[in-house]
């Protein structure tokens, strides 16, 4: 994580792998809008606000990935301010087992059990219950999680998550997380129409050109659905589509992409049975999916 970068009146933000929005509210207190990954971007965190001689008053979690909720407990820890998100989002933070669990699909091996996929429990309370400052605004964009909030600052620039994601990251790896593609889908056209200066995501770079990334991401599921029928003109398991995929992609899998995109790709093979893409079908004891072009 890298200095803190002013882009408004009293919106700031701390690049990393997950961009913190810090916001200020006067009086040298700030509004932190996700808190990274872990210990070592909450330090950095604290760093920033030292320098700077800020103080977080409340935090606010787009959603609970452990990349976005990961600082919690050590910043609040030290500040004692509470932290905000919507829905099943509050029970992750809490149940950061029952996250870790779901990715894998069962009690997961302790190699899988890594940073990214288990956060530090925290508390996170309703934003709904909360009186957030004059000019803060959210919007419920659900899809890449259960639910997922982007919030607007007092300088119109907006905090979108990981609804979009960078297309350099895209390009690489191809396919990205996400839990629901359907509302996930929805929730690039509610992005869409979010008016508003600038627009941070999570992991990619701030830009005034949403229109772009939205494009570009949903062509990106258009993409991968694509991969998804070629690879699947024979019938395949959920396995074997996933290793003719990295094959394809000359991708190497590890524990924590079989977790992650392993679950990632059951998702699409959902969406793609509900839009009658692919059909499903159990056969020597596989269940097996297989491309309705044939
Ligand atoms: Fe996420």
């Amino acid at each position: 994580m890298n200095q803190l970068i002013k882009v408004g009146k009293d919106t700031s933000y701390i690049q990393g792998f997950t961009n913190v929005g810090v916001v200020s509210l006067g009086n040298g207190q700030v509004c932190l809008i996700d808190t990274g990954i872990g210990d070592d971007d909450a330090h950095v965190i604290c760093e920033n606000l030292d320098n700077n001689h800020l103080i977080p008053a409340f935090i606010i979690n787009t959603h609970c990935h452990a990349d976005h909720v990961g600082g919690n407990g050590w910043l609040q820890n030290i500040y004692h301010c509470p932290a905000y998100s919507v829905a099943t989002e509050i029970f992750l933070s809490e149940y950061t087992d029952v996250a870790c669990s779901f990715l894998y699909g069962g009690y997961p091996p302790e190699k899988m059990q890594e940073t990214l996929l288990r956060a530090k429990v925290s508390e996170v309370y309703d934003i709904n219950k909360f009186d957030l400052p004059s000019g803060f605004r959210f919007e419920r964009i659900d899809g890449h999680s259960f639910a997922m909030i982007a919030v607007k600052t007092p300088d119109d620039i907006w905090f979108i998550a990981d609804s979009v994601i960078d297309p350099s990251i895209l390009r690489l790896h191809h396919m990205s997380y996400n839990y629901n593609i359907s509302k996930y889908l929805e929730s690039l056209d509610i992005l869409g129409g979010l008016r508003g200066d600038l627009f941070l995501p999570s992991h990619a770079r701030l830009t005034d050109n949403i229109d772009y990334l939205i494009r570009f991401n949903r062509d990106n599921i258009r993409h991968v659905t694509e991969d998804i029928m070629e690879v699947c003109k024979k019938p395949k398991n959920h396995d074997e589509i996933f290793k003719a995929l990295y094959d394809k992609w000359q991708i190497q899998i590890s524990y924590r992409s079989y977790s992650v995109m392993g679950s990632a790709l059951r998702s699409l093979l959902t969406y793609m049975l509900d839009s009658d893409m692919l059909e499903m079908k159990v056969k020597d004891n596989y269940l097996l999916w297989h491309s309705k072009e044939n």
